[in-house]
């Protein structure tokens, strides 16, 4: 079993998620077995706009632990990225970035804002 532990800027309560990887899809959102396929499968809330088809950035991540044992990130992906509010060198999109190792122990935080929020807060 693979283990996701996340951590909320916002201050909710952290959640810990033990997996399969091998049991992906876990709904249909994101790529089957991405981070965004485990939370909302596990009835953790992430926002993500497009549906998690990588055209928006609002399910950002920044993967604390782990980073290294996920798929690497398309062009695309990384295109996207320059444009999330507080990007880090470990952002990933959630609904791209998959989980695939069944024995790692992923660690992400789920940054305050998103750009919906930003661009609530500008207006
Ligand atoms: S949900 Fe839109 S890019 Fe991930």
């Amino acid at each position: 079993m693979a283990k996701l532990r996340i951590i909320f800027e916002n201050g909710e309560p952290e959640r810990t998620i033990d997996f399969d990887p091998a049991a992906a899809p876990f709904q249909h959102d994101g790529k089957p077995g991405s981070i965004l396929d485990v939370l909302l499968g596990h009835g953790v809330h992430l926002e993500h706009a497009c549906g998690g088809n990588c055209a928006c950035t609002t399910c950002h991540v920044i993967v604390k632990q782990g980073y290294e044992k996920l798929e690497e990130a398309s062009e695309q992906e990384e295109d996207l990225l320059d444009r999330a509010p507080g990007l880090t060198p470990r952002s990933r999109l959630g609904c791209q970035a998959v989980l695939e190792d069944a024995d790692a122990e992923y660690v992400i935080v789920v940054p305050r804002f998103t750009i919906n929020q930003v661009s609530e807060g500008r207006g």
